[in-house]
C-alpha cells in the first residue's frame, strides 16, 4: 500500500480525532484493539508509531505504549524491518496460550475464592445476566473477561492478576472466533453459572476443575479448526462473510 493510501485507510478505519492528552494511550489502544478484533485491520498490516502519532495528533510515546500493550495481548507482533504488525486471527500457539491460561487462572482462582465477598459474587452474576442478552461479539468478549476477572479479583498476587488479564484480553480474539465458528455461546453460559455456584459455595477444587473444563472447550474448538482449516488461515474473513456468520 502506498503511503498516501495507507494514511487514508488508517483514517477511515480509526478516525483521526485527537484524544485528550491524559487518555491518549488508552483511547488509541482501544481503537486499535477493536479494529483488529473485528477484522477492519487485517493480519499482516504494519502499524508504525509515527503514522499513528501523526494521525491522532499526539506524540509517539502514548502510541508506543498502546502498541506495547497490544503486543502483550498477542494482537500485534514485532517483525524485523516492519515493526509492529497485526497478528493472524488464530494460529498454532493459540492452544499453548490456553494451556498457560489454565495454569495461571487456576492459581488465581485458588487464591481468590476464600476471599470473595457477597458483592463480588453479585457482580459476577450480573455479568452472566448481561451475557444472556448481548449479541455484539466485542461486548460479549468484554463481559466474559469481566466475569472471569471478578472471580479472580481477590487473589493476593497482583502480578499474577496482570498476567491473567493479558491472557483474557487475548481470549477476546479466540472467543470471537469460537462464537462464530463453534456456537459455543450457550455452552459457555452453562459453564459460567456452574463456576459461579461452586465459587460461591467456596469449593476450591471443584471450581478449578470446572474452570479447566471450560477453558479446554476453547482448546478443543481451536484444535478442531486447525485440523480442518481452510488453506489461508491468516487471512481474516471478509467483513461481509463475518456479517453473514453473525446473523
Ligand atoms: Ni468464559
Amino acid at each position: 500500500m502506498r503511503r498516501i493510501e495507507k494514511e487514508q485507510f488508517l483514517r477511515e478505519v480509526l478516525g483521526n480525532e485527537q484524544p485528550p492528552a491524559h487518555m491518549a494511550r488508552a483511547v488509541i489502544e482501544e481503537k486499535l484493539r477493536s479494529a483488529i478484533l473485528d477484522g477492519r485491520l487485517p493480519a499482516g498490516i504494519a502499524l508504525r508509531q509515527q503514522e499513528l502519532a501523526t494521525l491522532f495528533g499526539v506524540s509517539r510515546m502514548p502510541v508506543r505504549e498502546a502498541l506495547r500493550q497490544l503486543e502483550a495481548q498477542s494482537l500485534l507482533r514485532v517483525e524485523t524491518h516492519k515493526g509492529a504488525v497485526v497478528a493472524p486471527l488464530i494460529n498454532e500457539d493459540a492452544t499453548d496460550a490456553y494451556a498457560l491460561r489454565i495454569l495461571l487462572e487456576s492459581e488465581a482462582l485458588r487464591q481468590s475464592i476464600p476471599k470473595l465477598t457477597a458483592q463480588d459474587i453479585a457482580t459476577a452474576r450480573h455479568f452472566i445476566e448481561q451475557l444472556e442478552t448481548e449479541t455484539d461479539y466485542s461486548k460479549i468478549g468484554t463481559l466474559n473477561r469481566m466475569f472471569h476477572m471478578t472471580l479472580y479479583s481477590a487473589a493476593s498476587n497482583k502480578r499474577l492478576l496482570k498476567l491473567v488479564e493479558d491472557g483474557l484480553n487475548e481470549e477476546e480474539r479466540f472467543l470471537r472466533f469460537n462464537l462464530e465458528h463453534m456456537e459455543l455461546g450457550e455452552l459457555s453460559q452453562h459453564d459460567h453459572l456452574e463456576l459461579l455456584r461452586m465459587a460461591e459455595a467456596g469449593d476450591i477444587d471443584s471450581t478449578v476443575n470446572a474452570l479447566t473444563q471450560h477453558l479446554n472447550r476453547g482448546v478443543d474448538a481451536i484444535n478442531n479448526y486447525l485440523q480442518n482449516r481452510p488453506v489461508e488461515v491468516s487471512r481474516p474473513a471478509s467483513v461481509s462473510r463475518k456479517r453473514a456468520l453473525a446473523q
